[in-house]
């Protein structure tokens, strides 16, 4: 019978001398009434599903692996024949047989967060955060991992980031932000939160950072680690309100495409006075733009890096757009801030990895990138009519601009987003309250509400979700609808 087992290497004699041949994991019981060609094929079958074999992997050929097991070529040829028919193998004419997908679907991914109960069902995922995995194209994503696996491997790291990295990012900014860098203004790093961490670093200990709240909370946890000391700043409707940040901080962080988690972006008017104020009081501007190339409605405002680029980090990922295990991030700095980064990446060792540069250059180079964007805008953009029409339907209104992956829903206050959040949990729904996302502060909870993220789960479980979503909202006591803020945009509710 087949077992697992790592690959071999066997020395195999041929005529035209020695070769060493790869063996993948099969063991042949000779005493079993089980046909040794069958028992192949079941072997580099259960391979392949497990893993010990992969797409694109070479099969030894049917002599040499006939060879290696001992058996005749008959038993060999007969199973890749076997495989090959099934759709399990493929064979390129001179190149060899290889292994292909596995023919039954893949699984699809993980979308359902798991309950903290781990005997409780998983539930829908509507927290914000997580990318849109349904439509990444799976060929064009094995496509760049293969790219990005050509070539040999470097003997010294690049601490900037790989050089195909840097010119797709700045033709990416361009192209997608209408931020003109050159490559060399640009440098990996190993995602946002990562590279907050990495520029507070080069600032005095004790720094202290201006926060919006609510806000990112994984970035005050990375600043505060770093040494910071977190200033949490209100937010309205304009944006991150520029004129309460205290005179005496070193940095401000923001996300003025699309204010996380309230949604709204940053007027044209506070840009201008933050850059204002922080030419004035040597600030540092870090501006986090976590999906600003997720709009579905006007063009998006200039960025910050683009109006300050002496005293603005603009801070990009492709955690939103493609995924955050790629690991892969960028910056671009004035060049002061980025000569301290690559001083101090030199003197301690650290820098990016490359595998995910590499991945995500190739996805770009290759066109995949722009039309994974393409059809990411058009799926966000759908989804989100979905979840505002649900919220609707309840009654309330999802505030926020037409832009990215998360909606917010207010509520009336603390006790009713508490309520709304365990019963759409009792009912198989994870959904976020704001109070997540709130750090001490001046305006610490003076609003209540959920953050509705539409991207992780597949369109079948959103549309699930959000018939719990409607049921769930619509069971809010009358002052929820009362308490609503003026509407701004969104469907007409009812009064
Ligand atoms: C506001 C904000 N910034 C940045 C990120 C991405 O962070 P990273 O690049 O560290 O994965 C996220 C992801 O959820 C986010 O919500």
């Amino acid at each position: 019978m087949a077992n697992r087992l790592p690959f071999q290497q066997a020395t195999v004699v041929g005529a035209g001398g020695c070769t060493v041949v790869d063996v993948p994991p099969v063991l042949l019981d000779r005493t079993s009434p089980t046909p040794l060609p069958v028992q192949l094929a079941d072997a580099l079958r259960a391979a392949t599903a497990e893993g010990a074999l992969r797409p694109g992997d070479r099969l030894p050929s049917t002599r040499e692996l006939a060879a290696a097991l001992r058996v005749s070529r008959t038993v060999t040829s007969a199973a890749y024949d076997q495989l090959l028919a099934e759709g399990w193998a493929g064979g390129r004419r001179g190149a060899g047989t290889f292994v292909l997908d596995a023919p039954p679907a893949a699984p699809a991914p993980p979308s359902r967060a798991v309950a903290p109960d781990s005997t409780a069902p998983e539930l829908i995922d509507l927290r914000a955060g997580s990318p849109c995995l349904e439509v990444l194209d799976r060929t064009a994503w094995r496509r760049a991992w293969r790219a990005a696996g050509d070539g040999p491997p470097d003997r010294r790291p690049e601490p900037a980031g790989e050089p195909a990295f840097r010119s797709a990012v700045a033709e990416h900014l361009l192209r997608h932000r209408g931020l003109a860098a050159v490559p060399a203004d640009v440098l990996a790093t190993t995602g946002t939160s990562a590279a907050v961490a990495e520029v507070v670093s080069i600032l005095p200990r004790g720094s202290r950072v201006a926060v919006e709240n609510p806000g990112y909370q994984r970035v005050v946890g990375a600043l505060r680690d770093a040494g910071a000391e977190v200033v949490p700043v209100p937010v309205d409707s304009d944006g991150l309100v520029v004129d309460a940040v205290p005179a005496d901080v070193a940095a401000v962080y923001c996300t003025p495409a699309h204010q996380y988690p309230l949604g709204r972006r940053m007027s044209a008017a506070r840009r201008l006075a933050l850059v204002a104020r922080a030419r004035a009081e040597g600030w540092w501007v870090l501006e986090d733009d976590y999906d600003g190339e997720l709009r579905y409605d006007v063009a998006p405002l200039p960025l910050l890096g683009a109006l300050g680029p002496d005293v603005v980090v603009h801070l990009g990922t492709a955690s939103k757009i493609v995924s955050p295990t790629l690991g892969v991030g960028w910056l671009v700095a004035p060049p002061p801030v980025r000569d301290r980064l690559l001083e101090r990446r030199t003197r301690t060792g650290m820098r990016p990895p490359r595998a995910g540069q590499r991945v995500l250059a190739a996805l770009a180079t290759s066109g995949d990138l722009a039309r994974h964007l393409r059809r990411l805008r058009r799926e966000l953009g759908t989804r989100r009519e979905l979840v505002r029409a649900a919220v609707a339907a309840a009654g309330l209104v999802a505030e926020g601009d037409a832009a990215g992956a998360h909606v917010f829903v207010p509520l009336a206050g603390p006790q009713e987003e508490t309520a709304v959040v365990e019963a759409a949990a009792a009912h198989g729904v994870a959904l976020d309250g704001l109070a997540r996302h709130l750090g001490a502060g001046p305006d610490a909870g003076v609003r209540s509400g959920v953050v509705l993220g539409f991207a992780a789960p597949p369109r079948t479980e959103l549309r699930e979700a959000l018939i719990v979503l409607t049921s769930v909202l619509g069971e809010q006591p009358a002052e929820t609808l009362r308490a609503r803020p003026p509407r701004e945009d969104g469907p007409a509710v009812p009064a």
